[in-house]
């Protein structure tokens, strides 16, 4: 099956909305209420904790399967076209969570999603995506705000990809895909957190519940 066939799968994988769908089977639109985004945390402060993981464990999914699909069923090559060609997966699926064309192209965050896709570029990135994801759990918890573990994951997570290449010998060309690649998304998710930061610098975005700070 061509890349292209697969990046099309990833869209349309990346596309389920699935906060908006656990909020409908509840009858609450979530994009109504709290900071009107459709990811897990959203999902999380609308509709309850378990409610949020079970929307970030989806969200993480439909990024990871289509990667991992990808990678064991589609024939990825080694080298510099295999890593543009995993990245090309992961990009329509991070696409299809963050521009769904079923929601008129406004969806979320990408942050879940991202670290779905990431974890299954096997074996450049899936490190450099778990320290990610254990910066982004400690960064909440200490300050409290799941939007500024988001950045700070986004941020860390090309510098890590890069030295996760280099560490592993990979050539110039490689490393340069999934530089320019991470960096480009870590770019998106971090411009899809503007209101957030703008709210933090406030004094008006809200806590997580779990943190030190213990808010809501
Ligand atoms: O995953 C998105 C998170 O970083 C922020 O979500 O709902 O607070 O804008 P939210």
């Amino acid at each position: 099956m061509s890349v292209w066939i697969w990046m099309v799968l990833g869209y349309l994988c990346g596309s389920i909305p699935f906060g908006l769908l656990l909020g409908w089977a509840r009858g609450v639109d979530i994009r109504r209420h709290g900071s009107g985004n459709i990811g897990a945390t959203n999902a999380g402060r609308v509709l309850g904790r378990r409610m949020g993981l079970i929307c970030f464990g989806l969200d993480l999914a439909k990024g990871l399967l289509p990667v991992l699909a990808f990678s064991l069923l589609g024939e990825r090559e080694a080298g510099f076209w295999g890593a543009l060609s995993g990245m090309g997966v992961a990009v329509s699926a991070m696409a299809g969570h963050i521009l769904p064309v079923w929601l008129k192209f406004k969806g979320g965050k990408g942050v879940a999603t991202g670290l779905g896709v990431m974890l299954g570029l096997w074996p450049v990135v899936t490190l450099p995506a778990v320290v990610a994801g254990v910066a982004w759990v400690g960064v909440t918890w200490f300050w409290g705000y799941v939007s500024l573990g988001s950045v700070v994951a986004a941020g860390l997570l090309p510098v890590l990809a890069v030295a996760s290449g280099v560490s592993q010998g990979l050539s110039a060309s490689e490393i340069g895909v999934y530089g320019v690649v991470t960096g480009a998304l870590g770019v998106m998710v971090i411009v899809r957190h503007k209101g957030n930061m703008a709210r933090i610098r406030s004094g008006t975005e809200p806590r997580v519940g779990w943190s030190r700070r213990g808010e809501r």
